[in-house]
C-alpha cells in the first residue's frame, strides 16, 4: 500500500504501508518525525494532524466528536484535515496522498 506524504519542506516522499495499522504509525515507521504523535494516537494531542488530498476524502473514515473537538483546537485546521491516529491504513487506501499540517 503506497502513501505519497508530502512533508513541511514541501517535499514528496512515498512510503510503503502497512493495513492494520493506523496511518500515524506508517508513518512514523516510513521516518516521517514531523509527526509527533505524542499521544501515542488516543486522539489526545492533535500532533499527527494532516490534509488529506480532497480526492481521497470520500475515501476516509468518519470522523468521531472527540477527533472533530480536538482538531478544532488547532489553528491550523482546514477543511480536509485529519488526525492520522484516526485512519487506519486499508488496501483501498492505496496511492493515498497526505500533507504534513504545519505546527501549530
Ligand atoms: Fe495524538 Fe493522533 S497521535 S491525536
Amino acid at each position: 500500500i503506497t502513501v505519497s506524504v508530502t512533508t513541511r519542506d514541501g517535499r514528496t516522499k512515498d512510503l510503503t504501508a502497512i493495513a492494520g495499522r493506523s496511518l500515524m504509525e506508517n508513518l512514523r515507521s516510513g521516518g516521517i518525525e514531523e509527526i509527533l504523535a505524542l499521544c501515542g494516537g488516543c486522539c489526545s494531542c492533535a500532533t499527527c494532524h494532516v490534509y488529506v488530498d480532497d480526492q481521497w476524502l470520500t475515501a476516509m473514515p468518519p470522523m468521531s466528536e472527540d477527533e472533530d473537538d480536538l482538531l478544532d483546537t488547532s489553528g491550523a485546521r482546514e477543511a480536509n484535515s485529519r488526525l492520522s491516529c484516526q485512519i487506519p491504513v486499508t488496501p483501498e487506501l492505496h496511492g493515498l496522498a497526505v500533507t504534513v499540517a504545519p505546527e501549530d
